[in-house]
């Protein structure tokens, strides 16, 4: 059994009939020692009794944001959690949570909560397979929530296929994990390089590049959440970390990256490599706005430093190197030479010819490569989630290196 001492842990039960599990779900975390708060929509509290969900966790059970002359404090409850797990998740509460709409206990809480949230969706068959449910869960995922994933089954409506709820014991599992790996990667430091780089022509123009930041900052929430130290070298970018642990030093151009990562490396466990370093910068950039004044105006560039092979020179025994590699062509192929070049112990190759891979999207469809051509190919994914295969990757690798 699972120890959940002394985790406090909101429930949010929506309207499906998986809601009878509840009882079974709120069981099992109290056996492993949470606490549990449950908190239920109209919908929900159709298909299982509040009386008995309040006997079992011991606490009055939340089905509406008004109670009588005052009010359940939402606020209050998202920051008391350590985590948040809303299962049964309808189709319907699931495309509020997606698209923040607050309009009861459990989506208003779920907006609050500062805590990781997990989610355990349960509807029918072409429900679940629809467009619509179907970005709403990458849109969920791509905020940083955890999908518990449906199972396989007879469901209500007698089809068989996807679209179960994850039995209670598997959800109290997902929650297990989730803490086991917080402090995996305790005690070690991490450097991240993200987004793109910026690179003057004048004081109003730049060379740059289509990344956001997207990947690199959900690395290092994924890395800060598993108890690393981590540096964050930020490229131009309107992200920030969620995870306030997270060091960001920010940066325009590829000097001034190379820079910040010069120094934060010789002290790091592990470099990952996510940014998008413009590979060329104009030779010299112009002190005032250029004119207008021609049909052609011809810009000279010059080779900025590669701040991986740079790394990768200086790797010491015990150090990781971890790198990108964003192909159009040639992937793999492609891919190994940098990962030779660059002194990569392992490169994770993300491909332009995959849809909803590479810059910009809140997902990506992933390739590590390690030495001696060891190959894992990942379905395609919410960033935060390939985050975690790249990092679950990195640990197996740190495992096995010598000090
Ligand atoms: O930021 P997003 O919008 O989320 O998009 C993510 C991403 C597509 C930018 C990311 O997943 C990615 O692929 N990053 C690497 C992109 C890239 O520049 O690849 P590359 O094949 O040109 O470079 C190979 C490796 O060398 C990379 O680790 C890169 O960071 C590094 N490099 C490259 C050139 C240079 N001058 N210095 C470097 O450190």
């Amino acid at each position: 059994m699972a120890n959940l001492t002394g985790k406090k842990i909101l429930l949010g039960i929506t309207g499906s009939i998986a809601a009878y599990k509840a009882a079974f779900l709120v069981r099992l975390l109290i056996k492993s020692g949470a606490e549990v708060q449950a908190l239920m929509t109209k919908a929900g509290a159709e298909f299982i009794s509040p009386l008995t969900l309040s006997t079992l966790t011991k606490r009055p059970v939340h089905t509406d944001i008004i109670a009588g002359e005052s009010w359940n404090n939402h606020v209050e409850m998202g920051l008391w959690a350590d985590a948040m797990v809303v299962a049964p998740l309808t189709a319907s509460s699931l495309a509020k949570m997606a698209q923040g709409i607050s309009d009861n206990i459990i989506t208003a809480t779920y907006l609050s909560a500062r805590c990781p949230v997990f989610f355990a969706p349960a509807m029918d068959l072409d429900m679940w397979c629809h467009p619509a449910t179907r970005e709403n869960v990458r849109r969920l995922q791509s905020y940083g929530n955890l999908l518990i994933p449906v199972g396989h089954g007879e469901l209500a409506s007698g089809l068989v296929g996807e679209g179960r709820m994850a039995e209670p014991e598997e959800i109290v599992a997902h929650l297990h994990h989730f803490w086991e790996k917080q402090q995996s990667l305790a005690g070690r430091k991490v450097l991240i390089t993200a987004g793109p780089t910026y690179e003057p022509i004048d004081p109003v123009r730049f060379v740059g590049n289509r990344s956001s930041g997207k990947m690199g900052v959900a690395l290092a929430d994924a890395a800060a959440r598993r108890g690393a130290e981590v540096t964050l070298v930020l490229g131009p970018s309107r992200l920030s970390p969620r995870d306030a642990r997270v060091q960001v030093l920010p940066v325009q151009t590829a000097e001034e990256m190379l820079q910040a990562a010069e120094k934060a490396y010789p002290g790091a466990d592990i470099g990952i490599l996510a940014a998008a370093v413009a590979d060329y910068r104009p030779r010299e950039a112009a002190a005032r706005k250029i004119k207008k004044t021609g049909d052609v105006l011809k810009l000279e560039l010059i080779k900025n430093p590669d701040i991986a092979a740079t790394l990768g020179q200086r790797k010491k025994t015990g150090q990781l190197l971890v790198g990108f590699a964003l192909e159009t062509d040639n992937e793999l192929a492609n891919a190994q030479s940098k990962l030779e070049k660059k002194n990569f112990d392992l490169i994770v190759l993300n491909s332009l010819q995959d849809q909803g891979a590479g810059f910009n999207y809140d997902t990506n469809k992933i390739t590590i490569i390690g030495k001696g051509n060891k190959i894992r190919d990942f379905e395609l994914k919410s960033k935060p989630a390939v985050a975690e295969d790249i990092l679950d990757e990195v640990e197996v690798l740190l495992k096995n290196k010598p000090e």
